[in-house]
């Protein structure tokens, strides 16, 4: 086959796989096209770089199909589609990613992403605006904003502010309900348990499944796992989210004292080596560690390559270790698991996390807005909310005057000495 008879029928599946996005996204087919149509992306180059797959495709052509100069780059070089890619390519869209890529190969896209000079970053960990910040000072300086997509990227966006290097303003789309509500819970719970399953054609009725850490996505993916007959085991530092975890009817504990009834191990802290050198003792044998947090190494795969005496690699995406005589199987490399080994967010939690993501480029490049970390506000989110309640066919009843606490009329009658 002639390389360019290849791309075109890579181009040809991705185009298939947007179209499919795009059936299943109502509100960013609709009211997110609708609002973000007003002529005022005309023009403005906005880099997308979230995980380069077919839902973040769709979003690069809704935002193109408003007038913008999308550059599209992949927030992990382990989750771009060829096909996607070939895709958005044949439809015009600048893409500086490729499929089958590494870390270096990675570095090099996102800094060519950058050489674009993008007036406007969607980002996925700030990946792309923390290397523009460190790399590319002068198109830094002229960058007008970034809108932010996760949780790990939303610390970071923070803790540049607080350093006095954040000199424009960042919408953190991660803080919106209509994302971290449905996509870090409901979303990454579903596809971390099916890519789970799916990798390993293992059993989770009856088996035990350890999450560590219990914010959205680990309350997410320890609902879907004990929904499954799990017997759901939570690690998790913060005491309040532990005996949240407690009262949800998960088994909470230390590492040492949990972990070693756990045939599943998902980690999902935004943070470094939640599963590191010094838990490796209480891993029992064959147990499957995945992880559903930002970082490749919340499961601490260098400290256990360095533990181990083998390696071996049983089936696809499983890299075997043995460590003091037991198997630890690490899924996808350590990468986020419900994308590198899966097909990532089912449509329809993306079609709410990518109406957030269009409407705040589109309220950065219309409001003037302070240089600091912003949240889109509150009407933006309702307003999503409202168009996708409408696409299922929910209208709701409005509050009436009679049902709202009159919290003025109190204080008035407090003031006149009424204290009934
Ligand atoms: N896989 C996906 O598709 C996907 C989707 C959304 C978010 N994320 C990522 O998942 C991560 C978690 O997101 P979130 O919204 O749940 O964050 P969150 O801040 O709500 O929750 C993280 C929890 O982990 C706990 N924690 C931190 N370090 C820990 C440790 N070493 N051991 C045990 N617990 C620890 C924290 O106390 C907190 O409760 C972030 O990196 C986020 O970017 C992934």
């Amino acid at each position: 086959m002639n390389p360019q008879s290849g791309a075109a029928t890579k181009a040809a599946i991705g185009r298939d796989r947007i179209e499919w996005v795009r059936r299943h996204s109502p509100v960013l087919d609709g009211f997110v096209r609708e609002r973000i149509g007003d002529g005022s992306l005309e023009g403005v180059t906005i880099a997308v770089v979230v995980h380069l797959e077919a839902k973040t495709a769709f979003l690069a052509t809704v935002l193109a199909d408003a007038g913008a100069n999308v550059i599209a780059a992949g927030s992990n070089p382990r989750t771009t589609s060829g096909d996607v890619v070939e895709a958005l390519r044949e439809r015009g869209i600048v893409v500086v990613a490729d499929a089958g890529g590494d870390y270096d190969s990675w570095e090099r896209e996102l800094l060519a992403a950058a050489d674009h000079a993008p007036d406007y970053v969607i980002d996925d960990g700030a990946e792309l605006t923390m290397r523009m910040s460190r790399h590319r000072p002068a198109l830094y300086a002229r960058l007008k904003g970034v809108s932010e997509e996760t949780t790990t990227g939303t610390a970071r966006l923070h803790a540049m502010h607080a350093a006095g290097r954040l000199p424009f303003p960042a919408l953190t789309a991660n803080d919106a309900r209509c994302k971290h509500l449905f996509d870090n819970k409901f979303g990454t719970g579903q596809t971390t348990v099916q890519a789970l399953l799916r990798l390993t054609n293992r059993q989770i009725a009856g088996a035990g499944f350890a999450v560590v850490g219990y914010g959205y996505v680990g309350r997410g993916i320890a609902q879907y796992a004990k929904a499954m007959g799990a017997r759901t085991i939570v690690v998790e530092t913060d005491p309040v989210r532990s005996l949240e975890a407690h009262m949800d009817g998960h088994v909470v504990g230390a590492a040492r004292d949990v972990l070693p009834e756990a045939s599943f191990v998902v980690t999902g802290t935004g943070g470094m080596r939640a599963v590191g050198a010094r838990d490796l003792p209480y891993l029992r044998g064959d147990v499957v560690l995945a992880n559903a947090g930002h970082h490749d190494l919340e499961v601490d795969v260098e400290a256990i390559a360095a533990a181990a005496t083998a390696v071996s690699s049983p089936r696809d995406q499983i890299d075997t270790y043995r460590v003091d005589g037991r198997d630890l199987h690490v899924l996808s490399g350590g990468a986020l698991v419900n994308i590198a080994g899966g097909s990532g967010h089912p449509v329809e939690i993306m079609d709410l996390t990518f109406a957030v993501q269009g409407l705040g480029a589109h309220h950065l490049v219309t409001t003037d807005l302070a240089p600091g970390v912003h949240i889109i506000p509150k009407e933006l989110d309702d307003a999503i909310a409202a168009a996708k309640l409408a696409s299922l066919g929910v209208v709701l009843d409005p509050m009436r005057p009679e049902q709202e606490d009159d919290a003025a009329a109190w204080l008035e009658d407090l003031e006149e000495g009424d204290v009934r």
